[in-house]
Parts: C-alpha cells; sequence; structure tokens
C-alpha cells in the first residue's frame, strides 16, 4: 500500500498550467487551445460543432481514418434527450474476421501521458438489430473488449497510458461477434506527474470514476481541465450527502508534483453513512475479458473534511480493500484534498471497500467523496521497426495493396499483415524479414523501397507484372539470401553485385520469364561500352555502365517528369520569373521522396575518367570533376580517408540532401557508399564560388557588377530562408559563407555544403545547443562562438559578413595591418557616412548608391550583437528584393535589365517587420558581448573551409 497526494485546484490555474503545456507542443491538432482531440464518428466530412455541455468543439472523423462508412442510429433511438455525439456512427463491415480498422492520431510528443476515450452506442444504425462485440487495440496492445449489451446505451472505453512515439492508433478489431462501429473518439493529454501507475509498459483501463453524494450529472469538462467524466453515486437509503460552496483545492505542498487531481466541483459532494456508528462499504466486481481472464487493478480513493468540525470534535477512519488495509488512522484536511491509491490488488472477482470511523473518533462517521476504479494493462509491445514501417506503407501505397494491411505490419503477431514474415526480438522492435507478393498482380517498376528493409532475407515478387529494370541498390541489402523476380517484364541487365551474390553461393537469385532482360549469357543489343581505359575487369564494367544507363534513364524521365508538374502548375522557368517567385512557394519538404542514385566507387571511377580532374579540396577530401553517360557534367565529392568530416557528417549531409529541393540550394544527383569510399555526386557548378569570384582564386577579381552581386546575395537568401521556414523541423545552415555559396553557368547562387546542417529537434525549440562549435572563424555569431547556442539568428549572422563582403570585396578578417573584423570596420566608416571607401573599388562606381546603402543597413543589422535584434532571413529577402529594384531603377528602359523591379510583386511586398519579427528569445547578450576586436585569439575552434 502506497500513500500519494491529489487535490482539486481552481480550474482556472489548471487551464493556465494546461495551455502552457500546449504551447509547448502537447497536441498541435485542429488548434484547440488545450490539446484536446474530439471526434464525432460518423459526422459528414468536414462538419463540426460545439458541444453544449463540455462547450468542446467535435469535428468529423474523417481526417483521422479512411477506412469503414457513416451511419445515423435509426429513428427509434432518437429521443429529444440525446446527445449529438452518439446520433452518428462509422462502422467497419466487410473486413473479415480478425482485422483491424483504425484511427490515426497525429502530432504526440512522445512520452505523454494522454487520456483516450472511446464511446459506442449501437442504436441499430443498421436496421439489424444485432449487438456487436469487438477488440480495442491502442497501438498495437490490447486496450479491451467492448461488449454492446444494450442498443439504446452508451458503452464508453476510457484508457490513460503513455504515447511512445508522435502519433497514436486506435483500433477496432472483428472478433466475428458482429460488425466493429464506433460513435466517438476523445483524446486529452494529461500533466505527467498524474497517475504514478502510468507508465510507459503499463496503462490504467477505467471501470469506474464516482464522484459520490453528486446529484444526476456527470461531471466533465470544463469542470474537470482534463475532461474526465465522472459518475454521480449515492444512495439515500444507506448515505447521507455532505456538500459545500467553499472550493476545494490541492494542498500547497502537493501541488507541484501533482499525482491525483479531482476537480473541485467533485470533491465538494461526499457521503456519510445516515446511521453514524455504520461504515461506509461499497464494492465492484471484476471485469476479466479473454485476453486477460485475471487482470489485476488498482484504485485512488479522495477524501476531504467539508465541515467545519466543532473544537472538540474530530473524524478519523481506517481504509480497507478486501480486508487489506489501506490506512490505519486518517483524519481529512478541511477543504483540501488528499487521495490513496491502492497499488495493483492482486486478482479477485470482487473488491469491497469499507471506511469505518477508528474507535478513538467519538462522534463523527466515516466520509468518501470520489473514487476511481482502473484495470491495468500492458502497454510494453512494440511496434514495428519505423523504417521498416515506412517503407512497407510506400510500397503499399504503391502498388494498391488492398488484402489486411491496416494498422502496424507486424504486430501483435496474430495480426501480422498477409505476405510478411516478421522477426521478434525480445527488447526491441519487430522487423519485417520476408515479403512475399507473388501472384499480387503489381504493375509497374520495382519500388526502391523494397531496398529499405535492412532485415529482409526473402524478397519473391514472382507472377507480377513488373516493368523496367531491377533496383541497383537491392543488391546493397545486407541481409537478403532469396530474391525471386520470376514471371515479370523486367528488363535491363542485372545488377552485377547480385549476380557475383549469386555466384559466390550467398543469394539465390530467380528471373526465369522476363524476355527483355540480360544476363551474362544473354547480352543487350544497344549498350556496348567502351571504357578501356579504366582498370579492372572489362566485364563488371560493361555491367555497371548498362546499370548506369538505365539509371540515368530513369533519371531522365524523372526530370522530364518534375517539369512536366512545374508546368502544369505554371510555375516559372526563366531567370527573370526565378527571381519574382518568392521562396515561400516552393516545393514542399521532405515530402518529396527522391530515389536518389547509388554509385558503387567503380561507377565513379568511369564518370570521372579515373578521378583525373579536381575541382576542389577541402576539409571533407577532393572533389573530382566528371560527366555521367547523357553527358551531364557533374562535381563528385569524395570523401578522403583522412577527413575530419566523418561519416556522420557525410550521412547528415546526404539525408539532408534528399530531403531539401530549392533553385538556391545545391542539389544532389546521388551518392556512393561503397566499403570504406564515401562520395555525394552534385550537379556541377561551373562558374566556382562567390569568395573565388571576389577575390581572386579564379584570376577574375572583381569581375561582378553590383547587379550581379546583389542577386547572387538575394539567391543565396532565398535559399537559406528556404531551409530556415519551409522545412519542419526547420533546419540551420551552420556554415554560411562566400566559399559555400556557388555559381552555375548564369551565375545563378546555389547554396552548398549540408555537412553541418542540424534540425531544430522541434518547433518549438530556439535553439539547439552544439557539444563542438561548428562553422568558421569569421562567420561565427558572438553567442555561439561564446555559448554554443545556435539559432536561425546565427545563419543570420554570417549572412550578413557575406552582404559585407559582397559590399566590400574584402575577407571577413581584415589585415589592416591588426586583425580587423570586417563588421567593424565597414560598421565604423559607415558610421561616418563614408561608404565610398567601403565598396569594392573593382566596380568603379557603377552602382546605385542608394542601394548600396540599403545593403549595407541590411549587412550591419545582420551582424548586430544581440540575436534579437537581427532580422529573420524573411526580412533579409525582402530587403535585398527593394535593393535590387533600386539598382534596377537606373536602368529602367534598359532590354537587359531582366532582373528590373518586377521582384516586389506578389507575395514578397507583404509588410514584415524589420526587427525581432520572430520571438526567439536568445542568451542574454549582457555578459558575453564578444568585442570581436580583442577575442581573435581566443582559440575558438573551427573547421576548415571545405571546398
Ligand atoms: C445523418 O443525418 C444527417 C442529418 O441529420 C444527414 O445530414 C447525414 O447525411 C446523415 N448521414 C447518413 C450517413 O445518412
Ligand atoms: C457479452 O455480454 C453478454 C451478456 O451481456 C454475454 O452473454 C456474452 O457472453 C458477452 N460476450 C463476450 C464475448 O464477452
Ligand atoms: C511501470 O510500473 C510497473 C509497476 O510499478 C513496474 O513494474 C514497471 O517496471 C514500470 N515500467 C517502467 C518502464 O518503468
Ligand atoms: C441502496 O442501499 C440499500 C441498502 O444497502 C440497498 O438495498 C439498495 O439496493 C441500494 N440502492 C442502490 C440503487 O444501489
Ligand atoms: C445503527 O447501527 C448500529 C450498529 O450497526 C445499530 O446497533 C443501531 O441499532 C443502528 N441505529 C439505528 C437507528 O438504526
Amino acid at each position: 500500500m502506497e500513500q500519494s497526494t491529489h487535490g482539486a485546484t481552481a480550474a482556472r490555474s489548471w487551464f493556465l498550467l494546461l495551455s502552457l503545456a500546449t504551447t509547448a507542443g502537447v497536441l498541435r491538432v485542429r488548434g484547440q487551445s488545450t490539446g484536446f482531440v474530439s471526434i464525432d464518428c460518423g459526422l459528414s466530412e468536414q462538419s463540426g460543432y460545439v458541444d453544449d455541455v463540455t462547450k468542446l468543439p467535435y469535428s468529423s472523423d474523417a481526417a483521422f481514418t479512411n477506412a469503414g462508412s457513416n451511419h445515423n442510429v435509426s429513428a427509434e433511438h432518437v429521443k429529444p434527450s440525446s446527445i449529438k455525439r452518439y446520433l452518428s456512427v462509422r462502422s467497419f463491415p466487410d473486413t473479415g474476421t480478425a482485422s483491424r480498422s483504425c484511427y490515426t492520431f497525429p502530432s504526440i510528443v512522445p512520452g505523454s501521458k494522454c487520456l483516450l476515450r472511446a464511446t459506442f452506442m449501437y442504436g441499430n444504425y443498421d436496421g439489424l438489430n444485432k449487438l456487436p462485440v469487438l477488440d480495442l487495440y491502442l497501438d498495437v496492445n490490447f486496450w479491451k473488449t467492448v461488449n454492446i449489451s444494450k442498443a439504446d446505451s452508451v458503452h464508453t472505453a476510457e484508457v490513460i497510458a503513455v504515447i511512445p512515439s508522435d502519433t497514436v492508433q486506435v483500433c477496432l478489431v472483428d472478433i466475428g461477434l458482429g460488425t466493429p462501429f464506433i460513435s466517438g473518439l476523445d483524446l486529452r493529454p494529461l500533466k505527467n506527474t498524474l497517475y504514478p501507475q502510468v507508465n510507459s509498459s503499463q496503462g490504467l483501463v477505467l471501470l469506474d470514476r464516482s464522484n459520490f453524494g453528486a446529484s444526476d450529472l456527470i461531471v466533465r469538462h470544463p469542470d474537470d481541465p482534463y475532461d474526465r467524466e465522472w459518475f454521480p453515486w449515492s444512495n439515500l437509503t444507506k448515505w447521507r450527502v455532505i456538500s459545500t460552496k467553499e472550493k476545494v483545492r490541492l494542498r500547497p505542498e502537493d501541488a507541484a508534483d501533482v499525482h491525483f487531481d479531482a476537480p473541485s466541483v467533485v470533491m465538494q459532494t461526499a457521503i456519510t453513512p445516515i446511521n453514524a456508528s455504520e461504515k461506509i462499504n461499497f464494492s465492484w466486481d471484476a471485469e476479466p475479458n479473454y485476453v486477460h481472464p485475471t487482470p489485476r487493478y488498482t484504485s485512488v480513493l479522495y477524501f476531504s473534511e467539508l465541515e467545519p468540525l466543532p473544537r472538540n470534535a474530530m473524524r478519523m477512519f481506517s481504509v480497507t480493500i478486501n480486508g487489506m488495509l489501506l490506512t490505519s488512522r486518517y483524519t481529512p484536511q478541511y477543504l483540501f484534498s488528499y487521495a490513496f491509491y491502492g497499488i495493483e490488488h492482486s486478482y479477485s472477482s470482487r473488491y469491497d471497500f469499507t471506511i469505518q470511523a477508528t474507535t478513538t473518533s467519538l462522534t463523527l462517521p466515516p466520509t468518501i467523496n470520489a473514487a476511481e476504479f482502473f484495470s491495468v494493462i500492458s502497454t510494453a509491445k512494440l511496434g514495428t521497426d519505423a523504417q521498416d514501417v515506412s517503407a512497407i506503407n510506400a510500397i503499399k501505397t504503391k502498388y494498391q495493396v488492398k488484402k489486411n494491411w491496416v494498422s502496424d505490419p507486424c504486430a501483435p503477431k496474430t495480426f501480422a499483415w498477409d505476405g510478411l514474415n516478421c522477426s521478434y526480438p525480445t527488447s526491441s522492435s519487430p522487423r519485417i524479414t520476408s515479403i512475399n507478393m507473388s501472384f499480387g498482380g503489381l504493375s509497374g517498376d520495382i519500388s526502391s523501397y523494397f531496398a529499405n528493409f535492412k532485415a529482409m532475407q526473402h524478397l519473391d515478387l514472382s507472377y507480377n507484372k513488373l516493368t523496367g529494370s531491377i533496383p541497383y541498390a537491392l543488391a546493397q541489402l545486407p541481409s537478403l539470401v532469396e530474391l525471386d523476380l520470376t514471371g515479370n517484364q523486367l528488363s535491363g541487365s542485372i545488377p552485377f553485385e547480385l549476380l557475383k551474390r549469386k555466384a559466390d553461393g550467398s543469394l539465390t537469385l530467380r528471373y526465369n520469364n522476363n524476355p527483355k532482360l540480360c544476363d551474362q549469357e544473354n547480352s543487350c543489343q544497344s549498350t556496348e561500352k567502351k571504357n578501356s581505359t579504366v582498370t579492372i575487369y572489362i566485364a563488371a564494367l560493361v555491367v555497371a555502365g548498362v546499370v548506369i544507363g538505365l539509371l540515368l534513364l530513369l533519371l531522365l524521365l524523372g526530370v522530364i517528369k518534375n517539369k512536366a508538374l512545374v508546368k502544369r502548375h505554371g510555375k516559372p522557368e526563366n531567370e527573370a520569373d526565378d527571381l519574382q517567385s518568392h521562396s515561400k512557394n516552393s516545393d514542399g519538404c521532405g515530402l518529396l521522396q527522391l530515389d536518389n542514385r547509388w554509385f558503387t566507387y567503380l561507377e565513379l571511377g568511369i564518370i570521372t575518367n579515373n578521378f583525373q580532374r579536381v575541382i576542389g579540396r577541402g576539409g571533407f577530401g577532393v572533389v573530382y570533376d566528371g560527366f555521367l553517360e547523357d553527358g551531364t557534367r557533374v562535381a563528385v565529392k569524395l570523401r578522403s580517408q583522412s577527413s575530419n568530416q566523418g561519416v556522420e557528417e557525410f550521412l547528415t549531409e546526404a539525408r539532408n540532401l534528399t530531403k531539401i529541393h530549392h533553385k538556391n540550394l545545391v542539389s544532389l544527383i546521388g551518392y556512393c557508399k561503397d566499403g570504406d569510399y564515401l562520395a555525394l555526386v552534385y550537379e556541377h557548378m561551373p562558374e566556382g564560388n562567390l569568395q573565388d569570384k571576389l577575390r581572386g582564386g579564379d584570376g577574375n577579381i572583381g569581375c561582378l557588377t553590383w547587379k550581379q552581386r546583389l542577386c547572387i546575395a538575394l539567391e543565396s537568401a532565398q535559399g537559406l530562408e528556404y531551409l530556415h521556414n519551409a522545412c519542419s523541423p526547420p533546419f540551420l545552415h551552420r556554415d554560411v559563407k562566400t566559399s559555400n555559396i556557388l555559381l552555375n553557368g548564369n551565375l545563378k547562387a546555389k547554396v552548398a555544403d549540408f555537412g553541418l546542417l542540424k534540425a531544430f529537434n522541434n518547433d518549438d525549440d530556439t535553439h539547439v545547443s552544439t557539444a563542438r562549435v561548428v562553422g568558421t572563424y569569421g562567420y561565427l555569431a558572438p553567442e555561439y562562438a561564446s555559448a554554443m547556442q545556435l539559432t536561425k539568428k546565427s545563419d543570420v549572422y554570417s549572412f550578413g559578413v557575406v552582404l559585407l563582403e559582397v559590399i566590400t570585396g574584402r575577407p571577413p578578417i581584415l589585415q589592416t595591418p591588426e586583425p580587423t573584423n570586417i563588421i567593424e570596420w565597414a560598421g565604423q566608416r559607415l558610421g561616418q557616412g563614408n561608404i565610398e571607401d567601403v565598396v569594392d573599388m573593382h566596380m568603379h562606381g557603377d552602382y546605385d548608391v542608394n542601394s548600396v546603402w540599403k545593403t549595407a543597413d541590411v549587412a550591419l543589422r545582420c551582424t548586430a550583437q544581440v540575436p534579437t535584434q537581427r532580422p529573420t532571413m524573411t526580412a533579409v529577402v525582402a530587403h535585398l528584393e527593394e535593393c535590387l529594384d533600386l539598382e534596377g531603377s537606373r536602368f529602367a528602359g534598359d532590354i537587359n535589365g531582366n532582373l528590373n523591379s518586377s521582384s516586389s510583386g506578389g507575395e514578397s511586398n507583404t509588410s514584415y517587420n524589420y526587427y525581432g519579427a520572430d520571438h526567439y528569445t536568445d542568451i542574454s547578450p549582457s555578459n558575453n558581448t564578444l568585442d570581436m576586436g580583442h577575442n581573435f585569439g581566443s582559440g575558438v575552434a573551427t573547421s576548415p573551409a571545405t571546398r
């Protein structure tokens, strides 16, 4: 037995706490301020209403499930007193026994405690007058059997549990006893300290929640800030009601770490025996089910003294459950609440509660205000490995698999999807080990998602209508021992790696009855390649060449398809239009699933003509010039063995690049992870980087005009703005500098080098703390260099340095002759109104002076010491557009002025707040203000330039 505390506090302060919890991101569904999700199942799509009693907005369930169909209960069950929520249902017929139908709640903070409530009123909605029995699951864990015993009464299932991931599913299972249906679903986030019996491995299923001495109304929201249902319980033949109009509160010492908290209105009524020498007795019967024939139970009993007692009187009582003592002497406190909980009573078919005055109590009989009674369920079962789940769902969507493919693919074991085999490790998530989609009517190509099942041993795709080539990536599956592709329309050659594994006996490979497929014996007509110069054996090269050809074909098709898409949406294509399009309306982030190409080291050798022409060197390694088979020029960034950019950074960059697509960010064409070789293949940027363009390196110092510089600055800003705002979670670049701004043949700027890119974990985080300082000396924001705190504003700072370089043509640290920071250097001169001394003389005064002034102003604001005083990238983009307008107006009538003032059209001329437009609060700068002039030697660790 254990004691714990509870209490009921003023609802208002809990609202405050709850709304705080919500802003911290408990739930972001439907914009309800309390984080609640309230669903009226069967309501027609898009409709909703505010419930009269709870004042909570209820909405249709259409957004939470795509199974089943809507019905209204039959007319004979609709009464004037009926609650709207119970008049419509969603039912899930014809899915067959042992099939699941699920609702998915998104956007949950993993590890948070929630109450979920499902309600059922049959109401003969199907006209069959057949009361069903169904099972409920919370994710992959059994929750409850719901046995509908009366057509017009409401059956409720409630569970309190810790939600392990960022979504939770409620699944209805057809157990062959009638069609599953549901009337309503509520999700209510709870404070994590509440109900300490609930943890990640066990949850509580409600049997009853009693409000002793209450009249006949159920107490819910708004009286209960968590919207629990407190059912009235009184028996006037046995018990007298005690009540108060005063608020009943938590004891102040319990409030911080509250375990139990009944609402004040519940605590304001209590019962006491009519005959003062009697005890209070009540009981609950266990409700075993076939999954848990002997469930454990736990109870919570709430007490408060509601009567001001005369000085010499005293109330003191003992509490026992089935004869077991919970407390031997307890005296409730006047208007303060307290709770006892009995942890996990062992199984008994009935639980008798007795509250009895202790003998020392002279006059006053016992009381009780409220009680809760729960069975304990296990929530320890884990869902299938997340990567396997996302891959199998992608495959399910691509091939429109019908079958029983609902909810979790492997768990619970009895509901594993048809055609899958899984492994069930004891302490980790199930993995998919085999997929059999033979005779599945699959058409189209072989999804590259098949290469994502890292634990897969057997893949059977035989006797379908699959076309296209065999994905090279399949050869990378570490555990694959059997691959059956018999009886399809596959074409092209078989990846060399697969043939090799077949030859060495580690893979059983079947591919008969694919007339267009070529293997060694049956070589292909068109793809004879003559890569005689490259080493190693010729046969391998031929095979690899064919593979590349096919990959390129796919790539080309992909490009054409994307182009078509762009056209259909009327997206601008030429440069002038590009500038107009505000970066906000760029393609979505992370949604696009690119099938990035995998290259082997051998293939890279072919592409780069045996790694002949070096076009760059950096911390990562060497960058080589190369050509794909279709002539596309690429840059191959090969990690050197001694690189200090580790495998981790490499993988970060590869992963990030697959999520990020923007015209001002360098795009990835493919990558190579072949043994120890790591490489990224990018689009080639023939004009090199901005640093070289500004300060030599390519022998063309200062060749850029002011307008070209502004365009480059604006385009880079748009790329960064996209990183900051288009993705969720947002990205920080962390290494913004001129050498990371690359230029293509038309001098269009693209930001590169995402090796240091980091996502905020959470939208609401204001900064990330990093273990070590990364980034480049001269570009580091002061708060980052001193306190290692990174925000979007740290990127803005670095970008401000870039702008100053663009204006001055000088490096971030000047030797004049003392090392001086460019911000200080330019700031001093601009402060004296002296712009001529600052501007790069290579521009020969050929610029609009207002445009340069404004740009310098933006640069200085970006480099403000206090992060909150720096503008957002969105504001920077808008300002640079204005700068470009000013410069452009100089050329009014210039037919080549394709960068003209039209750029302020569209949404970019919305008003913006220059200062503090966002709410990030950063570290106080007062102690940390870095005097850049004196801290150069402070030994801040930096990573070298990566290009
Ligand atoms: C249920 O009744 C409402 C009107 O009360 C109607 O709008 C809705 O279409 C009905 N739904 C079904 C599935 O019949
Ligand atoms: C459902 O309840 C009825 C009585 O209300 C009972 O006879 C029946 O056995 C129950 N079914 C299940 C599956 O528990
Ligand atoms: C959850 O609580 C139960 C009972 O107190 C305990 O046995 C179990 O170890 C706990 N699980 C976790 C993950 O803490
Ligand atoms: C109230 O208590 C009396 C006496 O114990 C009992 O006979 C009766 O059934 C109870 N009534 C209800 C509604 O529980
Ligand atoms: C009150 O209860 C006691 C003990 O059960 C009993 O002896 C007594 O007769 C009861 N009094 C009344 C008025 O019923």
